[in-house]
């Protein structure tokens, strides 16, 4: 049996969210209530769970494309769902507070788009049952097979979420995550709350190339506060050269990863710059600011109306060097960090998924085909209830 809503009121989700930059677990235990005829969202708790590096390292092997045999990608899954499990465990007992659901997007390790007349195909680990049964709460889980399977990408689901709760009236908005690949959301002037024109894709590369450039040439993980990257310079010819690769210049519907801009990406670009004796740090500013011009490139073709706003979400949002860069680009749109709205850039895909996991349980669709290209609306998610002791 389903769940069946007792009461209207308001439920808590738990949003659970790795990206593709592989560097934690983001938890965000959500309060959902419709009460009003309108969905209104609180973040009453949040937190990110670093993974074992032993289990990031092997994750991060599997998604690059490396051989592994199923015994040991069935390992993977169900060490990734126990570690999102032990993750929601930890961020209940920290906050106190425990959700009705868990809402998780898993991880991601393999995504192949639609094409050549097949269905895309995007492979999330942590199976939602093994999670339900560490977490002991019940839980949805792979929230992209719906949208597979009616034509769609599969990707980007957040952009119904992000319409519901950041569309205005009075301004054309984008809500522009840049995980390890970037993703929009364009969000019209319309009153139309639900979708209608709301559209949203991959824009390419977000924080990956400039990790993966840290950690070659400076063993850090990533570029911290840009600081790298503002004290290189950025080579231009290498950066027009590199837009006019097929995935820039092809419409949405559009999705992307690591298989196409990760380390082999990485390696063939590396080489380019290297070719032209460019130090390490003038190959950090070079792509740092190859993925804010391929953000603002993709902006000048494909929105039908060039944005008033730009909420930025996600781990770049973090960085000031890309921040500032985005925000001479976009200009004459005003760029912030969702912070502004009231809602924690490092969490937003986290309530996103705890959103969609509660419009699941109201049997409610939640990709949008204009997005994601599918021939229809789905309902998006599996349910898992943990078992009862024996
Ligand atoms: N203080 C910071 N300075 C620069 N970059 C940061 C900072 N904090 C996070 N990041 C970047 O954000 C990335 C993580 O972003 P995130 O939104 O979690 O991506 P994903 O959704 O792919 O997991 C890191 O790998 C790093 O590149
Ligand atoms: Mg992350």
């Amino acid at each position: 049996m389903e769940w069946s809503p007792s009461s209207v009121g308001a439920i808590r989700v738990m949003g659970l969210m790795s990206g593709t930059s592989f560097d934690g677990i983001d938890g965000a235990i959500a309060q959902v209530d419709e009460s009003s005829g309108e969905i209104a969202v609180q973040c009453l708790a949040a937190h990110t769970y670093a993974y074992a590096p032993e289990l990031r390292q092997r994750l991060l092997s599997l998604a690059e494309g490396c051989p592994h045999s199923l015994a040991e990608i069935a390992d993977l899954d169900d060490g990734v769902a126990i570690t999102f499990g032990q993750a929601a465990r930890q961020l209940i007992q920290e906050s106190g507070i425990v959700p009705d659901w868990l809402a998780s997007h898993g991880q991601t390790v393999y995504h192949r788009p639609p094409g050549n007349q097949r269905f895309g195909y995007s492979v999330q680990l942590g199976r939602g049952a093994v999670l339900a049964q560490v977490a002991q709460v019940p839980t949805i889980s792979n929230f992209r097979r719906g949208d597979l399977e009616v034509g769609g990408q599969g990707a980007p689901l957040v952009p119904l979420v992000d319409a519901l709760l950041f569309a205005e009236p009075t301004e054309h908005r984008v809500c522009q995550n840049i995980g390890g690949i970037s993703n929009l959301t364009y969000i019209p002037n319309s009153p139309r709350r639900e979708g209608g024109y709301v559209l949203g894709f991959d824009n390419g590369p977000g924080n990956m190339l400039i990790d993966l450039a840290v950690q070659h040439f400076f063993q850090q993980p990533y570029d911290r506060d840009g600081a790298i990257a503002r004290s290189g310079t950025a080579a231009p010819e290498l950066i027009q050269a590199w837009l006019r690769q097929p995935f820039f210049c092809q419409a949405p519907p559009k999705s992307t990863g690591r298989e196409a801009f990760g380390a082999h990406y990485f390696g063939e670009r590396l080489a380019e710059c290297q070719q032209r004796g460019l130090p390490p740090a003038d190959v950090v500013a070079t792509l740092t600011q190859f993925t804010v011009a391929a953000i603002a490139d993709s902006y000048k073709q494909f929105l039908p109306h060039y944005p008033d706003r730009v909420l930025v979400s996600g781990g770049g949002s973090q960085n000031p060097t890309l921040m500032a860069s985005l925000t001479t680009m976009l200009a004459p749109a005003h760029v912030a960090s969702t912070d502004t709205l009231g809602v924690n850039p490092q969490f937003k895909e986290a309530i996103a998924f705890a959103v969609l996991g509660y419009l699941r349980l109201r049997q409610r669709c939640g990709n949008l085909p204009a997005v994601t290209g599918a021939r229809r609306a789905a309902l998006l998610g599996e349910i898992h209830y943990p078992l009862l002791p024996v």
